[in-house]
């Protein structure tokens, strides 16, 4: 089998989850590490293996780099990306895949332009809870969809928000919605098809950071289902649920737990299907093991010249949700799709113009 070579650019706190995956996928090989950092790229590489780059672009200089995984602060995944696509490599971004539309087009432009592979990491599409879900809406078991919501029930500190500058700003990060709660709505976009409208609410009551701490929103998707986001860093005093909840005419089902990895109820009309349940406990952490699968699905990808396992498409609509959120917070109005104005708070700390 021909080896897929990666390369890995950022090696902070989710770069192991990457370089984890690739010991343990075969005929995939970590070649080079990068961090702007440079104890942390020589760390990591002794590590984990791989040659230390301290920019990424003496990175994408090596020949033998077939694909990159960007695990860099958000903001910057774009640009980053842009340059990987520009050098002939395939590329992999952590979520959110940007934080503009305007930049995250410019990627999915670059990529195509230089007929590279763009995958967004939305590991949770692997949770083996989640697999089934999908299953059963591919299966059409739930009939018509009435409604579906994601919560995101977290807890995070301030000490978390404190570990790196570029968390909770508006030209990083984003806030809840935009970092940890993107998952669970790409998960409901996933499995409720696309969305029409919403109208919501975001606020800050406990953290010093720019942006958001608790977010809730109403939506109305394309089919008429209606759907709910909630999404908060403010439970007390820990961690507490990721839930995603669909229930149509001939079926409902909640897969909950830490974060999405257990079904907590199943029911539908055809009881054999009703029954059909395994155990699923909790990952050790909440990233959960998906980068593995994700990261295997995406070599394959490479070696076999097929799709990548999330699209940079999908990992773009599920930000355009977390903007379409900020733009009905700005306006205090309800908003549609497709976003024709960025958020003024993001496209303003970007340096870029709203309108799209
Ligand atoms: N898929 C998931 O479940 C998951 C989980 C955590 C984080 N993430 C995402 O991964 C990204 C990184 O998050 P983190 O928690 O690891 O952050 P982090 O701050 O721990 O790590 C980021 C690293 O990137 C380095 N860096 C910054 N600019 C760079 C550049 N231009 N070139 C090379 N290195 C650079 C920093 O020095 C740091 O070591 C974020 O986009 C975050 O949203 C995804």
């Amino acid at each position: 089998m021909k080896p897929v070579r990666f390369g890995l650019i950022g090696c902070g706190r989710v770069a192991r989850y990457h370089a984890q995956a690739l010991m343990e996928i075969e005929g995939s090989e970590l070649v080079a590490v990068c961090d702007i950092v440079p104890e942390r790229a020589d760390d990591f590489s002794k590590r984990y293996g791989g040659d230390s780059y301290y920019d990424h672009r003496a990175l994408l200089e090596r020949e033998d780099v077939d694909v990159v995984c960007i695990a860099t602060p958000s903001g910057d995944h774009p640009a980053i990306g842009i340059d990987a696509a520009r050098a002939g490599k395939h590329v992999v971004v952590e979520k959110p895949i940007g934080l503009t539309l305007k930049e995250i087009d410019d990627l999915i432009d670059a990529c195509k332009s230089k007929n590279v592979k763009l995958c967004t990491v939305h590991q949770n599409r692997f949770n083996p809870a989640i697999v089934k879900l999908r299953e059963a809406v591919d299966q059409g078991r739930f009939g018509k969809f009435s409604h579906g919501s994601i919560a995101v029930r977290w807890n995070r500190g301030q000490h978390y928000y404190d570990q790196a500058k570029w968390r909770g700003t508006w030209k990083e990060d984003g806030g809840v919605l935009m970092n940890q709660c993107i998952h669970g709505i790409d998960l409901l976009r996933w499995m409720m098809g696309e969305p029409e409208s919403l109208a919501a609410f975001t606020a800050n009551h406990f953290h010093d950071i720019e942006a958001e701490d608790v977010g809730v929103a109403a939506i109305k998707f394309g089919s008429g289902a209606l759907g709910t986001i909630e999404g908060t860093s403010n439970v007390y005093p820990l961690n507490w649920e990721e839930t995603l909840t669909i229930f149509g005419e001939r079926g409902s089902a909640s897969v909950g737990g830490v974060a999405v990895n257990r079904i907590e109820r199943w029911e539908f009309d055809d009881p054999d299907y009703s029954h059909s349940l395994g155990d699923m406990p909790d990952p050790e952490s909440v990233y959960g093991s998906g980068h593995s699968l994700l990261l295997a699905r995406m070599a394959e990808a490479i070696r076999n010249d097929g799709e990548p396992p999330v699209t940079g498409e999908d990992g773009r609509a599920a930000v355009e949700m977390v903007l379409a959120v900020y733009r009905s917070q700005e306006t205090g109005s309800i908003v549609r799709f497709p976003l024709v104005q960025e958020s003024e708070r993001i496209a303003e700390a970007r340096g870029l113009g709203g309108k799209r």
